[in-house]
């Protein structure tokens, strides 16, 4: 299994364990570290609904918490026939803290799209803004 083939079955198994009792809607998120280490998410829903968090900012925040700082890659599956890219809140979390990564979305059969971080956020607002 190549590389991407594993971070992509990694992405389909997190996806096994959402939460998602509100919008039945499961999405599993990989994210690969640059030293090849795969940490995963899934969405986590509540019932005051305002509080559910996206599979990958469930990943990525795991990452951070756990020391790494550094990402190549994120995976992010749903069982859509078309690519569900992430949403607004986590393509600044992805930006911020991952740089210009490929996404990769996929389905639970297929790869549907490969895109560029810089594409799915022109014009960010991020910390060299605030000359850091
Ligand atoms: N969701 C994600 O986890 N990631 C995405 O990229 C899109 C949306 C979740 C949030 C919510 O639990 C459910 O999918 C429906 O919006």
């Amino acid at each position: 299994m190549s590389g991407s083939d594993k971070l992509v079955a990694a992405a389909r198994a997190a996806r096994e364990h959402a939460v998602a009792d509100f919008s039945h809607f499961k999405v599993g998120a990989a994210l690969e570290t640059d030293t090849g280490e795969i940490i995963t998410g899934c969405n986590v829903e509540n019932a005051s609904y305002g509080l559910t968090i996206c599979a990958e900012r469930v990943a990525i925040f795991k990452a951070l918490s756990d020391g790494k700082r550094a990402f190549t890659r994120i995976v992010v599956v749903a069982d859509t026939q078309d690519p569900t890219p992430p949403c607004g809140a986590c393509r600044q979390i992805i930006w911020e803290f991952c740089g210009d990564i490929p996404v990769v979305l996929a389905n639970l059969k297929e790869v549907t799209a490969t895109l560029a971080m810089k594409d799915l956020l022109p014009r960010p607002f991020d910390k060299t803004l605030l000359g850091r």
